[in-house]
């Protein structure tokens, strides 16, 4: 069987990540049909179209897309590329899982937890919009069908996954309405799964409570905005942001994309970390049912992180993202010994 997957490369450090990845999945065995596509500035350059419409009719098709980061400009611009295709295609649950890779030291060893955001809504509606020169207005959208949609997506994957409990992220204390509403569809969803324990944590106080002791997490839910930040946070306990993978799935589709961005400092240098991007593949090869590919590549991006000699500048290493990814496909090519199945948290 051939895998028709979208490819979207971004810019900045995206075609440097998104090349080494494709390198090493097309080394893990099954087969792969890429349809590359353009996004952002690059392809308004091109096409006049931030997304252009074969972008679109590519991920129709396949349903399936691998995706580098895009830049988004600050404060003008076109609109984020990445939650107009989120919004476009329904993927409402943004799933990234925090995890220690082996030989990594941290100030946090032993983190296992999973960030279940909400994707499509929130204060990224994008509807903002100037009441009077000096004054602008920003909408918060929160919806019961979205909040009991992504709250059933927590609580399922903690089923499935025998996950120990979910905590609810939120600030209904002041937004008593929009997060009250979010905070209330955890609740109902909670009662369905009452094997589970369900806590709830205001967003201000989390921060502090995830920086002394985060293994008092295991699955937490939240809107947008506190899921975009607290990501970049607890990417910093397993090594930084060269590190975290994550999925953007709905119903009918599903976009594998790491947590960081286009990362302008560093690109073009080849020094970027593809591990966020290889680890984000690796979920992708779970979702398309290649379980022993997904199981091998995991495991041998685990096996260069222990050997220690090639990792990248941003975890203390010395190669670059290109001899990463060949020390990954070395460790797959001469690994002999049979590959343990892993939990679906990458
Ligand atoms: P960033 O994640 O690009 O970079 C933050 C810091 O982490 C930088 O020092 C960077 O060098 C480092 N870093 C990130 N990824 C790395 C990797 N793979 N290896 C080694 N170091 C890495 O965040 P920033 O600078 O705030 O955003 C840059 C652009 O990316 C913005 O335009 C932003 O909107 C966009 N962005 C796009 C995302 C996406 O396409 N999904 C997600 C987040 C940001």
């Amino acid at each position: 069987m051939i895998h028709k997957v979208t490819l979207i490369p971004g810019d900045g450090i995206g075609p440097e990540v998104v090349n080494a990845t494709v390198r090493v999945l097309e080394a893990t065995g099954p087969k792969f049909e890429w349809d590359s596509q353009l996004a952002g500035a690059d392809a308004y350059a091109k096409t006049k179209q931030y997304i252009p419409k074969e972008l679109y009719e590519s991920v129709e098709r396949t349903r399936v897309a691998l995706k580098g980061p895009v830049t988004t400009p600050i404060a003008g611009g076109f609109a984020s590329i990445n939650v107009t295709l989120r919004k476009k295609f329904e993927l409402f649950a943004n799933f990234r899982p925090i995890k220690n890779l082996p030989g990594i030291k941290t100030n946090y060893p032993g983190v296992d937890l999973v960030i279940v955001r909400e994707n499509t809504e929130g204060e990224y509606s994008g509807i903002e919009h100037e009441v009077v020169p000096g004054v602008v207005e920003s909408l918060k959208i929160i919806t019961e069908k979205a909040s009991t949609r992504i709250a059933r997506f927590a609580f399922g994957y903690a089923r499935r996954e025998k996950r120990k409990k979910v905590h609810a992220v939120h600030k209904a204390n002041i937004m008593k309405l929009s997060d009250g509403l979010f905070l209330r569809c955890c609740r109902d969803t909670a009662e369905i799964y009452p094997e589970i324990p369900y806590f709830e944590h205001i967003v201000d106080n989390t921060c502090m409570q995830l920086v002394t002791n985060p293994y008092q997490y295991d699955v937490m839910v939240m809107e947008n905005l506190y899921g975009d930040i607290i990501s970049d946070l607890c990417a910093g306990f397993v090594g930084g942001l060269g590190l975290v993978p994550g999925a953007n799935l709905g119903h009918e589709c599903a976009i594998f994309e790491a947590v960081h961005g286009s990362a302008p400092d560093i690109a073009g240098k080849g020094l970027a970390n593809p591990t966020a991007v290889m680890q984000s593949a690796v979920l992708m090869l779970r979702h398309i049912g290649e379980t022993d590919a997904a199981n091998r590549m995991h495991a041998a991006i685990e096996h260069v992180y222990r050997d220690g000699q090639k990792t990248t500048r941003d975890v203390g290493g010395k190669v670059g993202t290109s001899e990463f990814a060949d020390a990954v496909i070395g460790a797959m090519e001469t690994s002999k010994e049979p590959v343990a199945a892993s939990r679906s948290s990458c």
